[in-house]
């Protein structure tokens, strides 16, 4: 199944805030319903996101100058997963020489995520020793947050076709829950065995041994190796280290991002307090409670065992 895809001239993709309930596909037709789509995390995982941006371009109209403002748009709608920025600009080069040089560059960017994948699936599952391996991991990093197969659930992916998985534990992942909606729903169509944790058991769970390795995506590894990821993994990072477990970080070289030098100058994106103080529309906390609502943390460098992506293993 493709998570994204261009077809007959709009953007389909399927509607992550719908799942595991329902599996709908809405079809895009311009960069204000884009925008809306990836704010509301309809499509959401950095990988994914760069290709929605590339592919968005295709979408803008109008003069010129409303062409830029859209893709402006475009660029802005989620601020930490450098993907996204970096698949927009990928298409947007190509505007001067005329609408079959966007797509044509747009799909390069598809197919080279799902080349990316693939790779990335094989060296992470090579890298890592062992024939029943207990892996840990947080949000929704599969096939869900890229185009066909994921990063970090790419390795699982891999694994387990190779009949060395034993088992996932996968944190649920609030606020949204994307390891309770989605990593759920992608690991039982795969068939690999699986068990959900609340986020606070992860570390005590490292702690209490039989873990393997820790395996998470990335929205944006600055120059130093600091990684900006889903809220919780800086607590799942301190907690392997003590516990002596590998945490391993599984991205494609396009989540590096060479101009911010280290994890302190990552814009991390707060989401407001509704995804807090409710859930799914239910509240749970008093009327009024204020909220902090961080969407991602930052690993520092030296608590990564290794960084995988399509092209190499990077250590510290
Ligand atoms: O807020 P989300 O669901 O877009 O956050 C996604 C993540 O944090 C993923 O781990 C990351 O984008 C890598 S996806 C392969």
């Amino acid at each position: 199944m493709r998570t994204i895809d261009w077809v007959d001239g709009a953007i389909e993709l399927v509607d992550q805030t719908l799942l595991p309930d329902k599996c709908v596909t809405l079809r895009i037709e311009t960069v204000g319903e884009l925008v809306d789509a990836i704010r509301r995390l309809a499509v959401r995982g950095a990988p994914a996101l760069g290709v929605a941006g590339a592919l968005g371009v295709l979408l803008a109209d109008g003069e010129p100058a409303q062409v830029a403002e859209q893709i402006a748009a475009l660029r802005a709608a989620r601020p930490t997963a450098v993907n996204l920025a970096w698949g927009v600009d990928q298409a947007a080069a190509q505007l001067p020489r005329g609408r079959e040089a966007v797509l044509a560059a747009a799909l390069r960017v598809r197919d080279d995520d799902l080349a990316a994948c693939r790779a990335m699936g094989e060296r992470g599952a090579d890298l890592l020793e062992g024939d029943r391996l207990r892996i840990m991991t947080v949000c929704n990093t599969g096939g869900l947050a890229a185009v066909e197969r994921g990063t970090a659930l790419g390795v699982v992916q891999t694994l387990h076709e190779r009949g060395r998985l034993a088992e996932v534990l996968a944190l649920e992942t609030r606020p949204l829950l994307q390891g309770a909606r989605l990593t759920t729903w992608e690991l039982a169509r795969m068939g690999a065995p699986h068990r959900l944790i609340a986020d606070s058991a992860g570390p005590y769970l490292l702690a209490k041994g039989g873990v393997d390795a820790v395996l998470i995506g990335a929205d944006r590894i600055a120059a130093n190796g600091d990684t900006a990821n889903k809220i919780g993994s800086y607590a799942l990072a301190l907690g392997a280290e003590r516990a002596g477990v590998p945490f391993i970080v599984v991205a494609p070289e396009t989540t590096i991002d060479p101009g911010t030098p280290s994890g302190d100058q990552i814009d991390i994106e707060d989401r407001g307090a509704d995804e807090i103080v409710t859930i799914r529309g239910v509240r749970l906390a008093p009327e009024g409670t204020q909220a902090l609502n961080p969407a991602f943390d930052v690993t520092p460098h030296d608590l990564i065992t290794a960084i995988v992506t399509d092209k190499r293993v990077i250590r510290p």
